[in-house]
């Protein structure tokens, strides 16, 4: 039975059968962060959907920490791997692989692409598409939807993701009722918001999202450091 951790803003570990991956590890400088980085458990996978700084976070220092497999938009993946990350997975929108701890899909997300991190003086070296991922693990399909506009093109995905991980903190993202759309078009068995009350700027309710699924899906809201097994 997997199960998926949440560490604040859009950071999941998702566990099964002894193999860990971490989805956008932003924990230092994360206010809401429920761990240190050094306190994560044994990760084989690290992912992130674009290089903000509150997605690319810790990446590449876990990446290495852990001699993890890092998967990303190939761009941002050059990056990882130029700062030494070793086993750095570069991939195209529309791409899957089949990994050590399961299979990987990138999906799109409509978004921005620079890359953010104090090894390019905070400027940004690179640019890349940003990407959500479809990850199966132990027979369960989890879409980490990255930061993303609504867009029509999550209806590829019906009938393909058991669980989705949304955002709902509007003004960079899907606000609630955008989420609660695109949760719509992917018809999940559950869904799980995210990207929301990290700063003033995303700091809306999730019921507002609850509520505006209303019998779409099952909303499990998960405050940080809390799980969800399914
Ligand atoms: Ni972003
Ligand atoms: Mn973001």
């Amino acid at each position: 039975m997997p199960t998926l951790t949440f560490h604040g803003h859009s950071c999941f570990v998702l566990e099964h059968g002894g193999k860990r991956v971490i989805f956008d590890p932003f924990l230092s400088g994360n206010p809401k962060a429920d761990v240190k980085p050094a306190d994560l458990p044994h990760l084989d996978g690290v992912l992130v959907t674009h290089g903000h700084a509150d997605h690319l976070g810790d990446a590449v220092a876990i990446a290495k920490q852990h001699a993890a497999t890092l998967v990303a938009p190939y761009e941002l993946a050059l990056y990882c791997g130029d700062r030494g990350v070793e086993d750095a997975n570069g991939m195209g929108i529309g791409g899957s692989r089949e990994f050590p701890f399961g299979h990987v899909k990138l999906v799109a997300a409509v978004h921005g692409g620079v890359v953010e991190g104090e090894a390019s003086g905070g400027k940004g070296g690179y640019t890349s598409f940003p990407c959500g991922f479809v990850v199966a693990m132990g027979g369960q399909r989890v879409y980490h939807a990255g930061d993303t506009a609504l867009t029509l093109d999550m209806q590829l995905l019906e009938g393909q993701v058991d669980v989705m991980c949304v955002p709902i903190g509007d003004h960079y993202t899907m606000g609630p009722e955008d989420a609660a759309r695109a949760v719509g078009f992917v018809k999940p068995r559950v869904a799980i918001p995210m990207h929301f009350g990290t700063f003033p700027a995303i700091d809306t309710d999730p019921k507002r999202f609850q509520s505006a699924v209303g019998a779409r899906a099952e909303v499990v809201v998960l405050q940080p450091g809390q799980s969800y097994s399914f």
